[in-house]
């Protein structure tokens, strides 16, 4: 079986619903799933967030389908139920899927399988994930960028001023552009600016908006892991916050601000003198403690 780099990874990884049954997934990969969860930041809403592996006979389908995804290992992603809550889900869900592909393994989240038995976790149950080793091994794309995606035009928003380094923000944008979402829907619009990457998500269609809502955060969520993931690769020390209204930039229309990626640890500082000198008069602290619930649709 191969192993990967995070590199390789973040640009060609794929879902894989064909999972060989009979081979078996090393015992060390709850060990890095358990090292992905201790070492996980909630940063964009400091709720509790975590991770349970599920017994194979102990995964039921939401709807009977007839492609019912069959694999052997399934792990439950759990969240407190707090505000923006299941966007940290979808970070957390990203790295673990990340992780288990660098290391030959295949995974898929699944919106249409979960535990029977949700109410044995701590948590509430947030989404699953099917992982395993693909049939023929192969979990990759050949090439980078061969995912079915919208074009870069439609998902970038161009920042006001000059991009510092154009080549980097296209490389981070492009990583959030290749992130799996349910159905590949790609509710994400993604805004990079000096120092920081800011997703924000359509709105769906009113009639869709319960499970819609429930699914596409943890999308965004998946798209900012990527986009965090790539940053390390290219050498910046990313966190994932959730910054106040009136510091996160350009309104994107029809969309909801869903979190950011500061690039390095002095990005907020930076950000702060930014709009100081703007005159903007939010205080970064107090509004990120008290999280806008009117977005919450
Ligand atoms: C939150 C979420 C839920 C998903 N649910 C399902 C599902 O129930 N069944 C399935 O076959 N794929 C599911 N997927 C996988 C997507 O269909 C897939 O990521 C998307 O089509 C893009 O394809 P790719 O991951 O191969 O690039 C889900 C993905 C996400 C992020």
């Amino acid at each position: 079986m191969t192993v990967y780099s995070m590199e390789q990874v973040v640009f060609r990884r794929r879902s894989v619903r064909n999972y060989d049954l009979k081979h078996a997934v090393p015992d060390e990969t709850g060990d890095l799933i358990a090292a992905a969860v201790d070492r996980f930041q909630p940063g964009v809403s400091g709720a509790d967030v975590g991770a349970e592996l599920i017994p194979a006979d102990d995964v039921a389908e939401v709807y009977a389908k007839p492609d019912r995804v069959q694999a052997p290992c399934y792990l439950a992603l759990l969240a407190q139920d707090a505000p923006h809550a299941l966007v940290d889900v979808g970070r957390l869900g990203g790295s673990i899927a990340l992780t288990l592909a660098s290391q030959g393994l295949g995974t898929c989240f699944l919106g249409t399988m979960r535990p029977k038995s949700s109410s044995t976790f701590g948590l509430p149950y947030a989404i699953t994930i099917a992982f395993g080793y693909q049939r023929d091994d192969i979990i990759l794309h050949d090439e980078p960028n061969q995912s079915d995606r919208l074009p870069l035009g439609a998902v970038l928003v161009a920042p006001d001023g000059e991009l510092t380094d154009t080549q980097k923000a296209i490389a981070l944008v492009n990583a959030g552009r290749v992130a799996p979402s349910a159905m590949n829907k790609q509710p994400w619009r993604i805004a990079p600016e000096d120092g920081l990457v800011s997703i924000w998500r359509k709105k769906p269609p009113l009639l869709a908006r319960g499970v819609m809502n429930h699914l596409q955060q943890i999308d965004c969520g998946l798209c900012l892991a990527s986009i965090e993931a790539e940053a390390m690769v290219l050498g910046h020390h990313p966190t994932a916050t959730r910054l106040p209204e009136g510091q996160r930039g350009t309104q994107v229309e029809n969309c909801l601000y869903e979190g950011t990626i500061l690039l390095e640890p002095d990005a907020m500082d930076r950000l702060i003198a930014r709009h100081d000198m703007t005159g903007t008069e939010t205080s970064m602290a107090t509004a990120a403690e008290n999280p806008t619930p009117e977005e919450h649709v």
